[in-house]
This record gives structure tokens, C-alpha cells and sequence, in this order.
């Protein structure tokens, strides 16, 4: 069976993108493949959190998870922080990826900018770390948004390099994987870009429908239309990719004939909106409010987890050290 990882830093709760993006997948592709779904609480470190917001959000994170859909029985579901053999591999990954190689990732270069005081090697580094989270586990498939694509293309990079430096086919070239033919990327509710909890234009799984609607009506639109079958600007995309993602065709087809004959209520478009992600979102938070009362069982199944993601991760570390030449049974 192929193996599958994925993750997500735990800052906050989960939104709309990463739902759409990556877990809605994950849910799917526990069914028919080896799974391995995981926490990046060191990659969170990156922007120096408090340590009881990363306590905190770990569990938040862990109690989303399980009320999308993930199956603790199906998949692997850990916290990455509990796999301390990941470390070993991102020193490995480290020492055979370049600096400029590094620097040239298009994230880097927009952290570095969002946060110019605080540019450090970890930030840099965050490829080879996502590497080594794929590659512990021999992962063939990455189910990922569109924004990760270069830390994908990096992780490739590693797995190459690595079999290439000590010629030996350890790791397999991990594949992005889309549901649908191509990546998704779900955009902010301020008129352009991706939803991101850094930006402030989110819509997250945790919202009543009080604040859904409220936030979905604020969305920016323009003029209308002026002429028929026009192409739309950006912030009128955003909106139909909503549609896209949480309505029906019938719905789609229906706002999308009265945008081309220039009749579109940009009101009545967006109760439409409000209205499927409020159905979508509805019963996912309901089972967050339980899962998240049940501290007990959110324990038991991040110790199940770390148990099976370090057994695997063990495995994988004992031949890499010994294709290194690391062998202290041998001295
Ligand atoms: P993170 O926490 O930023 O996002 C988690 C997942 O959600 C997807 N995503 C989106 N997809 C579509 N539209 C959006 N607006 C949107 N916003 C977020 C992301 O593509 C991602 O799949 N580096 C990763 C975490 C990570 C990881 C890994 C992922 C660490 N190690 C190994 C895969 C494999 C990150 O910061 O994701």
C-alpha cells in the first residue's frame, strides 16, 4: 500500500483553505492508502509563538482533525514534535542542500520580508525539515495546497541528492497530490490572495454561522459587470471559487449565466455562499465542540499516533545511518 503524509502548522484553528486544500483529501485518501497525518509544531517555532498558545493550538488542531473526518483506526494521527528521529534527517537533509538553493524558495523570501527582525535559519530551513516529515516515512504522496509547491519541489530535491550522493534508491520522489486536475487554492475574504491565519481573512471551521455570514456578506465586490460574457477581476473569481467549492452546479451555473447577461446581485450571490458554508461548516464544528471536551481521548490518540509514526521514522533512520557509515555496532 502507497504511503501518504501530510500536516499542518498548529496556529490557531484550522480555516477554509486548509480544509479545502488538505484535509478534505486526507479524509478520502485514508480509506485506500498507508496515512500519516501530523501536527508541525517545530515548524510553528519559526515565528517565536508562546509556548501555551503552541499547547494550546496542538490540542485545538488535534480536536479539528478528528471532527473533519480523520480516523485514528485508519490513519496515523501525531503530533511532529513527538518524533524526535525527524531531527536526525533534517540534519542529514541539511548537510546536502545548498544555501542559494535555500534562499531562491519564493516562502523564505516572503517571510524574511513579512519579518525582517526575526530571519532566522530555522525559517531558512524549513524545507529540509518538510522534507524529512515526508521522507521518515517513505511518503509517496503528498496531499497539499497550491502554496506548498516549492517546498515540494525541495523535498524532491533532498530525496534525489540523498540517493544520489550514496547511490541508493532509499527514498522514493514524493508527488503532490490534488483530488481534483489541479491544485486548490482558496482565496481571502479581502478581495485577493490565498486564505491564510496570517492574513486576517479567514473563515475558520470553528465560526457560527452568526460570524460566517457576517464575514462572508463584508467580502469586497465591485461595480457588476458592463458588458456581457465579460472576463471576471479577481475579487469576483474569489467569490465563484466559493461557489465552486461549497455549492451546487445548479447554483454555480445560475450566478454564472446572470454575471455573463450582466443581471448579478452581488446580495443575493452572497447569502448563496453564506448560506452552503454554513451547511458545510455546521456539523464539522459541532464535533470539534465534543472532541474538544474530551481531553482524555485527544491524549490517548496523540500516544497512539507517536508510537506508530516513531516506529515507522526508526526504521528509515537505522539504514539511512548505516548508508552514511554510522554503524556503533560496529566499532
Ligand atoms: P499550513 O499550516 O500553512 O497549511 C496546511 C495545509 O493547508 C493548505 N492551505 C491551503 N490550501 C488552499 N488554499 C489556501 N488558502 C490554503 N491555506 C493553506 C496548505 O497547502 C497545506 O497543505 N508547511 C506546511 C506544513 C507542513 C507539511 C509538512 C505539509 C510541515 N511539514 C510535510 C506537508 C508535508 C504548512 O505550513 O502548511
Amino acid at each position: 500500500m502507497e504511503t501518504v503524509l501530510s500536516g499542518i502548522r498548529p496556529t490557531g484553528h484550522l480555516h477554509l483553505g486548509n480544509y479545502f486544500g488538505a484535509v478534505k483529501s486526507f479524509v478520502k485518501m485514508q480509506e485506500e492508502y498507508n496515512c500519516y497525518f501530523f501536527i508541525a509544531d517545530w515548524h510553528s517555532l519559526t515565528t517565536c509563538p508562546d509556548p501555551e498558545d503552541i499547547r494550546q493550538s496542538v490540542k485545538t488542531i488535534l480536536a479539528e482533525y478528528l471532527a473533519c473526518g480523520i480516523d485514528p483506526e485508519k490513519a496515523t494521527l501525531y503530533v511532529q514534535s513527538d518524533v524526535r528521529e525527524t531531527l536526525e534527517l533534517y540534519l542529514y537533509f541539511n548537510m546536502n542542500i545548498y544555501l542559494g538553493e535555500l534562499e531562491r524558495v519564493t516562502t523564505f523570501k516572503e517571510k524574511a520580508r513579512k519579518q525582517p527582525n526575526n530571519v532566522n535559519a530555522g525559517l531558512l530551513t524549513y524545507p529540509t525539515l518538510m522534507a524529512a516529515d515526508i521522507l521518515q516515512h517513505r511518503a509517496k504522496w503528498v496531499p497539499v495546497g497550491k502554496d506548498q509547491e516549492q517546498n515540494m519541489e525541495m523535498a524532491r530535491k533532498c530525496a534525489r541528492r540523498f540517493n544520489n550522493i550514496y547511490h541508493v534508491e532509499i527514498f522514493p520522489e514524493p508527488q503532490n497530490f490534488y483530488f481534483s486536475d489541479k491544485a486548490v487554492k482558496i482565496p481571502g475574504l479581502d478581495g485577493s490572495g490565498k486564505m491564510g491565519k496570517s492574513d486576517g481573512n479567514c473563515i475558520y471551521l470553528c465560526d457560527d454561522d452568526k460570524v460566517i455570514r457576517k464575514k462572508v456578506m463584508k467580502a469586497l465586490t465591485d461595480n457588476g459587470p458592463q458588458t456581457p460574457n465579460s472576463e471576471k477581476p479577481e475579487i469576483i473569481e474569489n467569490l465563484f471559487t466559493f461557489l465552486q467549492i461549497c455549492s451546487s452546479k445548479e447554483a454555480y451555473d445560475y450566478f454564472n449565466e446572470q454575471w455573463n447577461n450582466c443581471t448579478i446581485r452581488y446580495g443575493e450571490l452572497k447569502k448563496q455562499i453564506a448560506d452552503d458554508l454554513c451547511n458545510t461548516v455546521a456539523p464539522i464544528r459541532e464535533r470539534i465542540l465534543e472532541f474538544s471536551a474530551n481531553q482524555d481521548l485527544l491524549e490517548k490518540i496523540s500516544r497512539h499516533g507517536a508510537e506508530k509514526a516513531r516506529e515507522s521514522a526508526a526504521a528509515t533512520l537505522k539504514e539511512v545511518r548505516q548508508i552514511i557509515g554510522f554503524n556503533p555496532n560496529e566499532r
